[in-house]
């Protein structure tokens, strides 16, 4: 869903204001592009009220925590790419293993992997990062008071907001396939009363989020909430204790960044797989497309080239990427022109490469939730934030109301052997103690000539590669509008299952009855729910995939 509003007197009133204060030079325009009409309108209410992306962004994230409890959290972590007065920074609040984790921790006394236990459970959790992360970014960048951001997150958990059908539908969906699975969480005494239309309260959530207006991260990682986390963990045979969340650390890092074609690109570094995989995908393209006609949009060239390029950047994601404070990544050789083109070298317009023959070159219902902000100054803000899989472990603190994450479930439990996005991941990638997990969030920045041409990101385990790399072509590629680019159907192949599209619906029969003689097999679902701010001839334009709940807004 898609609004522009150029015509109120309010906000005509607020932008004269906002433009008085202006240290940069003012554009008048901003948008947002939300996973929920909650975050959008509290988004665009501070960005109103002269607020600048990163004060929006810390609103949101803790507005998404309760309503769009899927993925929205302080019980998560996520990674935000910030472009604020002309600098690019990185914000990396992805969750940490506890202390008490250990390699081997999911396996059984006979070295197999016990089905389950780092998905679902309280064991499945690590050390959150939210709290931690937008309170960084708000000494760092923010503008306007922490406890006027927070309260509009207060104010929904106390007094509640009425809940959308695709709320109660997932709810619904999670609470069956727990019972199928036998999954004894006590996720469905906190969510099983929402119903579509209905007000829907959280109070324990309010409380907590009381203490992280009045004390900050404090407000979460000590006192209080800290004593009921630990306190919860030990009665339950978790293993997130005291000094665990003591001593978290959101770290700002630098983002990736590099040219292609003529723009800059600004992206995630490690521990996400996110920003080297887009580039070597953006950048194979252009070497392994036709050089004199523009390929015909999901073609089936089109797919097969993309798809045989993703071949080969599944496989050094698998082998290369860890968290850059324990392994090291060699991010530098893997967006190298020189590597990137080796890789493209088997790469054939009429056949599929043996799976088995890809090795590494050196020698993630998917959810998390991406939102994407340009304020009144040209700054930006895309933000991934995930607690993993749909409400993540299904297990919520009691006595401080938010859902645990289960992202250890993103390390690789036992070399070669799939998470729940069946991506495979080796030793760089496996548990240790406050080792952050490998993560396939890519939060993306395009520049042209400094100003942002492109902000994107979605959600999808580890389909978000595809959908962000897919929105930049949709956008500078074939010229597509923001509705367009987030809607047009996108498909996805990640070396295994061997030589599988994935795709949504609406590509071609044709199309996939040749790329069926080429070898292909499918599996036709949607995935990822792209929020996507371009801006073309010096007007902005956001769109939010219709897949979703989302809502985007445009201020000019
Ligand atoms: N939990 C999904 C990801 O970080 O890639």
């Amino acid at each position: 869903m898609k609004i522009t509003l150029n015509t109120l007197c309010s906000i005509v009133i607020a932008f004269n204001l906002v433009i008085a204060n202006a240290i940069a030079e003012p554009n008048t325009q901003a948008a947002v592009a939300m996973p929920d009409s909650y975050s959008a309108d509290i988004a665009i209410d501070i960005l109103k009220s002269g607020g600048n992306a990163v004060d929006a962004a810390i609103a949101a994230q803790f507005v998404l925590a309760v309503t769009l409890p899927e993925a929205g959290n302080v019980g998560g972590g996520g990674f935000m790419t910030v472009y604020k007065d002309g600098q690019a920074d990185f914000l990396d609040y992805r969750e940490v293993a506890p202390q008490k984790a250990h390699r081997d921790m999911y396996l059984d006394e006979h070295g197999n992997v016990i089905e389950n236990q780092s998905l679902y459970g309280i064991l499945s959790s690590a050390v959150p990062g939210t709290v931690d992360g937008m309170w960084q970014a708000h000494k760092k960048y923010g503008s306007k008071p922490w406890q006027e951001l927070v309260a509009p997150a207060i104010s929904l958990a106390e007094q509640g907001f009425v809940v959308h059908p695709k709320l109660e539908e997932n709810i619904q969906w999670r609470i069956n396939s727990f019972n199928e699975e036998g999954v004894n969480v006590n996720f469905g005494k906190y969510f099983a009363s929402a119903k579509t239309g209905v007000v829907f309260k959280q109070p324990e959530l309010a409380v907590t989020l009381k203490r992280i207006s009045k004390s900050g991260r404090d407000g979460f990682y000590k006192g209080d909430t800290a004593t009921i986390i630990s306190k919860f963990m030990q009665e339950h045979g978790g293993i997130i204790g005291m000094s665990d969340l003591a001593e978290y650390k959101a770290i700002w890092r630098t983002p990736i960044q590099q040219q292609w074609r003529e723009y800059q690109v600004i992206t995630a570094p490690p521990p996400s797989s996110g920003g080297i995989a887009i580039l070597q995908w953006l950048k194979m393209y252009d070497m392994v497309k036709p050089d004199t006609t523009t390929l015909q949009h999901n073609s089936a060239q089109y797919m097969h080239l993309l798809a045989e390029i993703g071949k080969r950047v599944f496989a050094d994601r698998a082998e290369y990427i860890g968290d850059p404070d324990f392994v090291s990544v060699a991010q530098a050789q893997l967006i190298n022109e020189r590597y990137i083109t080796s890789r493209a070298k088997g790469i054939s317009a009429n056949a599929i490469s043996v799976t088995e023959s890809i090795e590494p070159g050196l020698k993630e219902s998917e959810d998390t939730t991406h939102f994407s902000i340009v304020d009144q100054w040209g700054n930006a803000v895309s933000n991934t934030t995930t607690i993993n899989y749909t409400f993540g472990s299904g297990v919520i603190v009691e006595g401080a109301g938010f859902i645990l994450n289960d992202e250890m479930d993103d390390f690789s439990v036992k070399p070669g052997v799939a998470n729940v996005y069946g991506a495979i991941g080796g030793q760089a990638n496996e548990i240790q103690p406050n080792k952050r997990m490998v993560s396939s969030m890519t939060p993306t920045i395009l520049l042209k000539d400094n100003k942002v041409k492109l902000v994107t990101g979605s959600p999808g385990g580890t389909t978000i590669i595809t959908s962000v790399y897919q929105s930049i072509l949709n956008v500078v590629e074939f010229d597509m509008n923001a509705e367009q680019a987030v809607n047009t159907p996108r498909f996805h192949h990640q070396l295994w299952p061997e030589n599988e599209i994935r795709h949504y619906s609406g590509i071609d029969k044709r199309t996939l009855d040749s790329l069926q003689k080429l070898g292909y097999n499918f599996q036709q679902s949607k995935f990822g729910d792209v929020q996507l701010i371009s801006r073309k001839d010096g007007v902005l334009d956001a769109a939010s995939e219709e897949n979703g709940r989302g809502k985007s807004i445009v201020i000019h």
